[in-house]
């Protein structure tokens, strides 16, 4: 078999088309252009080129995007007034924190001041269990790229075994509550594997939809996956390679060569989950728009 490739790229450009013109009629009606406000701090690289992609994205679809850039010696208590500060500007709708943040701040200390009416991310304990009991809420934004990406691809998961390997909070954990949920686009069996997880193959093989969100190359390997599956792969790792200009390039946990041969559809990386996870960003900020004037 070969294949399917869902294409994470042409999806997104669709949604994003979609609130486009979401924004300038929710604009026209309310006069209120949507928020979001983003916090780097530090200069890690890969953390600013993920903010000016968020940039650009809000720029496209006709979000106000507020950045706030700075040094990594901020202190956890400056960077607390600021998120206060945010919290409080009703300029903006959404807040996010881009993760990680420097040693010295508690990051769980900073997202839990996020005001969870703001908290597009998601990660607010407030949101995770308003999730969890399925209210309407903000849900994070990778596992809900992933529902996205089946659904718009007409991919069942009511009755399907989906068997998801890993279990951060920011992408396992809360994609086996969405795919658990009593509701249409969802209502799966969920089974959650792990580091501890002992034969993983033994689970991978009996899913319908396989999610690999480890962070570990080449984990999930042909052997592991039946015919027919859908695959999706969460994972991006940055991999030495001489023949690319920057000296690397991004690898995810499926073996796709091999794995596309046996599975009846697959995300690639880069170009598959990584798009969705931007556009459900600003998918929250229109929601948290949209709440502050109910
Ligand atoms: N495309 C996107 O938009 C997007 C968004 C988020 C993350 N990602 C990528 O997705 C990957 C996972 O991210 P994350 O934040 O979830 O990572 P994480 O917090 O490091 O979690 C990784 C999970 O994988 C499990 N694991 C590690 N090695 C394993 C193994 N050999 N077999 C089975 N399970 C194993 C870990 O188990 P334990 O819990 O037992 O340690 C953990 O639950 C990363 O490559 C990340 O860059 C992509």
């Amino acid at each position: 078999m070969n294949a399917k490739i869902l294409d994470g790229k042409q999806l997104a450009q669709t949604m994003r088309e979609e609130m486009k013109q979401e924004i300038a009629d929710f604009q026209k009606q309310h006069n209120l252009t949507p928020g979001l406000a983003v916090v780097l701090v530090g200069e890690d690289p890969a953390s600013a080129s993920y903010v000016s992609g968020k940039r650009k994205a809000c720029a496209h679809v006709g979000i106000y995007s507020r950045e706030e850039n700075h040094p990594a010696s901020m202190s956890e208590d400056d960077l607390l007034k600021l998120v206060e500060e945010l919290n409080q500007d009703p300029k903006i709708h959404g807040i996010l924190v881009q993760l990680p943040l420097p040693d010295h701040i508690d990051e769980k200390k900073v997202l839990y001041a996020i005001d969870p009416a703001k908290d597009v991310d998601g990660f607010h304990p407030f949101n995770v269990g308003q999730m969890m009991i399925g209210e309407d809420t903000f849900l994070p934004c990778t596992p809900h790229g992933i529902q996205q990406m089946l659904m718009r691809n007409g991919i069942e998961t009511a009755s399907k075994h989906v068997v998801i390997v890993g279990r951060s909070n920011l992408v396992g954990r809360p994609l086996a509550n969405i795919m658990l949920q009593k509701n249409t686009n969802a209502n799966a069996t969920v089974t959650v594997c792990h580091s501890r997880t002992k034969d993983i193959g033994h689970y991978t093989r009996q899913a319908d939809i396989v999610v690999a969100a480890i962070g570990r190359p080449n984990t999930i390997t042909a052997d592991m996956v039946s015919d027919g599956a859908v695959v999706i792969d969460v994972g991006v790792t940055r991999v030495d390679d001489a023949t690319k200009k920057n000296g690397y390039r991004l690898s995810g946990d499926v073996d796709f060569e091999a794995v596309s041969q046996k599975a009846s559809a697959i995300t690639p990386v880069p170009g598959g989950v990584g798009p969705l996870t931007i556009t459900m960003l600003l998918h929250n900020t229109i929601k948290a728009a949209r709440k502050s004037i109910q």
